[in-house]
Formats: C-alpha cells, structure tokens, sequence
C-alpha cells in the first residue's frame, strides 16, 4: 500500500514545536540545497532514475548467483558490522515510529494535517495497535477471551518443505490474505512480516510467563500491561544496544547517552522531524539486497531445495505464491529461515549491504506502487539522504484548473 507520503519539506509549516504525532522539522531555518527550478527538478530525476548513477544496475537474472557470487555483487558491498536481517529489523523500526497514510499518492494534501499516525516513540504501537479491546482482531479470541494473546495461524503444508519438518507459522489474514496486523507495511515484504510474526509469538510466551510468575493474584488485564512491558523493555534494549551502536557506530551511541540530543528539541510531545521521516532514516532502503535466500526448504546444502528469490520480482506470475520475497500471501514455502539474517553462532550468517549512495535495482520498480511514488519522489533537495523527493501530482486540479490542452505549457502543470 502507498504509505510515507510525508512531504519533503516544502509544505510543513516550519514552526519547530507541534503536538504529539505530529511531523516537524528539526531544522526550520535551514535554507534549502537550491531553489525549487525544473532544472534541478530533471537534474535530480535523472540521478534517480533507473540506470541512473543511484541504481546498482543488478544483474536480476539469478537470485541464487547474486548472493553466492561475490562479482555480482560488486555494487553491493559488505556491511561488516551488520547483518542481512538489520535491514528489516530497521524497517520494523521505522514502521513503530512513523507512518503519513493520509495523504494517497494521487491527492493533494492540506500541509497542516500531515499526521503522524504512529506514537513517536519505540512502544510496539504497530504490534499492539489500540490494545484487545480496540483492535480485538489482533488478538486471540480462543484464549481468556482475547484479552490476552495474538492470533497467529499455521501455514498448510509449510511442514513439507521445511528444513526440520514443523509446520511454519504466518501473520493471521483475511479470506483475501489481507494481514491482520496493527501496521500494513509490515506485511510489505517476507522478512518484515516474519517479524512482525516473531514479535507477537515472543509476547505471547512472555505472556505466558509472566501470568506464571505473577499467578492469581492479578487480573489478565493486569498481567497483559506487565508482559506487554516486559515485551517493550526487551525490544528498547535490543535497539539501545544493538541495533543503534552496530548502525551509527559505539562512538556516536555513546555520545548521545552521555551527552544528550543536541538538535532535537520538543515541547509537549516528541514529534517526528520530516528531516528523518523523509530524510536521513531513509537509510535503509540502501541496505536492502537484490536478493535473499527465504530459507533452506529441506536441505542446508542443496541450493535447489531452497527458497532463493529476488526482493521483489515485478513481472512474477502466480499471483498466489510469486517468485519472490513480496509479503501479502500465504503458500508452503513463505516463511523465513533466520540463520541467514541474524548471527546465530552456525556460521550460515551473511552480511547486509553497506549504507552508501546506491539502491538495489530491485527497488526501483515497487510493485507497481513506485512508479507512481517514483513520479512523485524525486532525489531531494531538501535532504542529502533521501532517495526520493515528494513532487505534487501533475497537473492536480488543486493546483491549475486550466484546461488540459493548456497543460503542456503551464509552468505549475509541466513541473
Ligand atoms: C527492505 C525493503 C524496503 C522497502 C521495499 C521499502 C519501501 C518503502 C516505501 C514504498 C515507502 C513509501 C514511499 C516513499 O515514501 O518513498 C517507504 C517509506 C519509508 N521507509 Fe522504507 N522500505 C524498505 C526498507 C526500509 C528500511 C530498512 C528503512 C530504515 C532503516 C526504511 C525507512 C523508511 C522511512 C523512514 C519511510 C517513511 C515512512 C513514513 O514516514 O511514513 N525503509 N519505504
């Protein structure tokens, strides 16, 4: 789905304070690279285009070779401090701190709404949604009246074709395979959505432990705020010292604990500065790899018993089980192996991309989705991080009511 539609700038009015959920700007006086003139608009384009000097210019035609073959990924250097799974687990983070889904790709929008619609803090928001009673379909209405634990579901005939024989389990989804989740992006990709699917099995086993330790003497309710602080707890520990020093550094991490923020400064309530929304935490789309081996299917050694797939494979097929690593379905073979994305001591752990200029091929065609967001998210000016700029659609009747023949020459519409 189209989310992210945060603007880059132009409009957000630039007072530095605004009420929770609520984007800002962590530089309001700044002045922009340059002024907003179609030449640096096409001179922009140009960088960001397909081909262009961001893309890595993959070579698509073999997911197994992109990994196994250290040429190919010759525009795809090693991270060596990070592994492949940082990526989504970065992804996961963005998705718990900022979400713009007011504003679709094909509207305008009034600048004073661009809202926030996740709390601006690292609180699983995009897991636990409102809560059992306000979102009630993330929770499992079999056990304590769904008061207390997720709903995840088995994934049919995923035992078959898994490495130790045990059926696999998914997000939960509707009769369309909708996930139903807190936060829709994390359904975006196989590895995001395992996740997210990790996530709610690790808080329903603390939950269970917690409701051990505490016994009787607390109501479910109250066992649900303890294990859903306990679940929180682990997470912001894992970001604080993990996630954090292993992506900007120790140096820095350390920096900001003992020296405190230097530039973001709030004054009721944190909001998120457009400058990292639309900026600077867009980092990670550079991470991502061109392809990733799902999991091992029955054999850790026979790579043709194993789930290889490109990112994303826009002119994929069999629309119910696609030959890539797309989220939204539910078949046998999608689920994740996690050795290949995290360290877990068996030497089957590969790196993630190094943080640099370049994207994978693989993100320039998103589904179809980007080639309209592409339109509209050109290579900044406002922000040297950010691969795509937001570009007010052409022509929109919000701004030039001429008729369509004038089009062509108006200065507002040829933008
Ligand atoms: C791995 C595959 C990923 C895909 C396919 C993906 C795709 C997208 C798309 C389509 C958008 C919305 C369109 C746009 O605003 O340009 C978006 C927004 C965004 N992405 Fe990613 N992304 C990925 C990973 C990441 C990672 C690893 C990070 C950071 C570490 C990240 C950070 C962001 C941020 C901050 C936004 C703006 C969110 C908002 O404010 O609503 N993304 N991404």
């Amino acid at each position: 789905m189209a989310h992210g539609d945060a603007d880059a700038g132009q409009l957000t009015p630039r007072s530095t304070f605004y009420d929770r959920g609520r984007f800002g700007r962590l530089f309001p006086t700044l002045p922009p690279f340059s002024a907003d003139v179609p030449l640096i608009r096409d001179a922009l384009s140009e960088l960001g285009a397909p081909g262009g000097p961001m893309d890595a210019q993959d070579d698509l035609s073999d997911p197994v070779t992109l990994i196994t073959d250290p040429a190919k990924s010759a525009h795809n250097p090693n991270n060596p401090t990070l592994t492949a799974g940082f990526t989504f687990l970065g992804q996961f983070l963005d998705h718990d701190m900022t979400f713009d889904p007011t504003s679709s790709l094909a509207r305008a929008q009034d600048p004073e709404s661009i809202r926030n619609f996740r709390i601006p803090a690292l609180d699983l928001d995009s897991v636990y949604g409102g809560g059992p009673a306000v979102s009630p379909y993330l929770y499992d209405q079999n056990v304590d009246e769904g008061r207390t634990t997720f709903l995840t579901e088995e994934i049919p005939g995923s035992a078959a074709v898994s490495i130790d024989g045990n059926a696999r389990r998914d997000l939960p989804r509707n009769s369309q395979s909708v996930a139903l989740i807190a936060d829709p992006r994390n359904d975006e990709n196989m590895m995001v959505a395992g996740l997210q699917q990790a996530m709610l099995r690790f808080h329903n086993q603390v939950y269970l432990d917690v409701a051990a330790d505490l016994g009787t003497a607390y109501t479910v309710d109250e066992t649900f705020a303890e294990a859903q602080r306990v679940v929180r707890w682990h997470y912001q520990w894992m970001v604080l010292h993990e996630f954090l020093p292993r992506t900007v550094g120790q140096t820095t991490a350390q920096d900001v604990l003992d020296n405190g923020l230097k530039f973001f400064d709030w004054r009721h309530n944190p909001y998120i500065p457009v400058e990292f929304s639309v900026g600077a935490y867009r980092f990670g789309h550079s991470q991502a790899r061109p392809s990733y081996r799902g999991n091992f299917g029955t054999s850790t050694t026979d790579l043709t018993q194993q789930f290889f797939a490109l990112l994303f494979k826009p002119t994929a097929t069999n629309q119910a089980d696609p030959d890539d690593l797309r989220g939204g379905r539910r078949a046998p073979r999608r689920f994740i192996d996690w050795q290949t994305f995290f360290d877990f001591g068996d030497g089957r752990v590969r790196p993630n991309k190094k943080i640099d200029t370049t994207l994978s091929s693989v993100l320039f065609d998103l589904l179809g989705q980007a080639r309209e967001a592409r339109r509209r998210w050109r290579p900044g000016t406002s922000s040297a991080t950010s691969p795509w700029r937001y570009r007010p659609a052409r022509a929109s009747p919000a701004r030039c009511r001429s008729p369509q023949s004038h089009q062509a020459t108006c200065p507002t519409c040829s933008r």
